[in-house]
């Protein structure tokens, strides 16, 4: 059996061997345990000294205990290193230039679309009339019938309207909410229906067969043309400004009667003519009209005790005229670039 020196020296080469080996505190931490632990190899030599010879004890007890003293220094150092090397690593991993400028944020926008209902929504809101939406697949009844539209009219063939099957279409205006507010309310009634409309329209720069509307209704006793004439020129002017130019000129629609539609003046071209106003030097941006006595009847109220004016804004030609948008297409093709212009 070696001399407990001998046994000294081998623990040590062993330790070092092993203490090159640890490559993080957790391992050295591992190691320290097995060496200096209760149960480790110089706690064993310390019960060997027992067995020596009584001359032997003392430098034998010194050698292991100077060992224990390299030991623990060592731990120490490497615990030092190791933390560091850690820290470095961990700073590597972490490192930030507090000196980059910051990034922006990108925030989102309600649509162009959706912001100029929101808009036109708190000027009738603010007049009286409330907020009604109506289904956007309707049955030919509501789109048509109950709006007095004769059985053979032009705007029921096929080219105008998306039929689903023979009982329900995408309605092609607003005007369906008319019928149905009328069938469910009791007059007075004043209310606006904004909403998505749809018709089988070849698609150009001015007409898609995607659009908005924002249908306007007044039903009470002794509704005027006045009144239509009034809250309409007082809503234009709400929305596109004192300035903007208007006219009011006559017009048919089954469900009205007069009818009338109403351009503004070309921004595009300020009214010398161009290919978004065909070269007209207007745009038209709705139809109106008092509400004709069949459609009264046919929403079940008496038209000799009720009169009412309507009104279908078209909401792409109005955003288009505001925001000086050349193509109708833009709005739906989702392009940042064009979204972005309209925070
Ligand atoms: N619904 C008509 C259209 O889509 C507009 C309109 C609404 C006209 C109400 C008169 C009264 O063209």
């Amino acid at each position: 059996m070696a001399s407990l020196p001998e046994q000294i020296g081998e623990l040590r080469f062993r330790f070092m061997q092993e203490l090159q080996e640890v490559s993080g505190s957790k391992d050295l931490e591992t190691l320290k345990v097995k060496y200096l632990g209760k149960k480790g190899p110089l706690q064993s030599l310390m019960q060997e000294l027992r067995h020596c010879l009584p001359e032997e004890r003392p430098h034998s007890g010194k050698l292991i205990n100077d060992l224990k003293e390299e030991l623990v220094s060592h731990f120490e150092h490497s615990a030092a290193r190791l933390k560091t090397q850690e820290q470095d690593r961990q700073f590597q991993k972490e490192w930030l230039d507090a000196t980059l400028p910051g990034r922006r944020q990108f925030r989102g926008a309600l649509h162009p679309i959706t912001q100029v209902i929101h808009r036109i929504i708190d000027i009738f809101t603010e007049m009286g009339f409330s907020v009604r939406l109506g289904p956007d697949i309707d049955t030919d009844f509501f789109n048509f019938e109950g709006l007095n539209f004769p059985p053979d009219h032009p705007a029921r063939d096929m080219q105008d309207t998306f039929y689903l099957s023979n009982h329900s279409i995408l309605r092609t205006h607003t005007s369906n909410v008319q019928v149905h507010a009328m069938q469910e309310c009791k007059p007075p009634l004043r209310i606006i229906a904004p909403g998505r409309c749809f018709r089988n329209e070849d698609i150009s720069a001015r007409s898609h067969v995607f659009f908005h509307q924002v249908e306007v209704l007044y039903i009470d006793k002794n509704v005027t043309f006045a009144d239509l004439f009034a809250t309409m020129d007082e809503f234009l002017s709400k929305l596109l400004g004192e300035k903007a130019e208007t006219r009011f000129r006559p017009s048919y629609f089954p469900f009205v009667e007069p009818g009338l539609e109403v351009d503004v003046r070309c921004i595009s071209c300020k009214g010398s003519g161009c290919r978004i106003c065909k070269h007209s030097g207007w745009l038209e941006v709705f139809g109106a009209g008092m509400v004709h006595p069949n459609v009264l009847r046919k929403g079940n109220i008496d038209p000799e005790e009720y009169s009412g004016f309507a009104a279908g804004l078209g909401i792409e030609r109005l955003t288009m005229l505001m925001r000086d948008i050349r193509d109708i297409r833009l709005f739906t093709e989702n392009d940042i670039r064009f979204l972005e212009q309209f925070p």
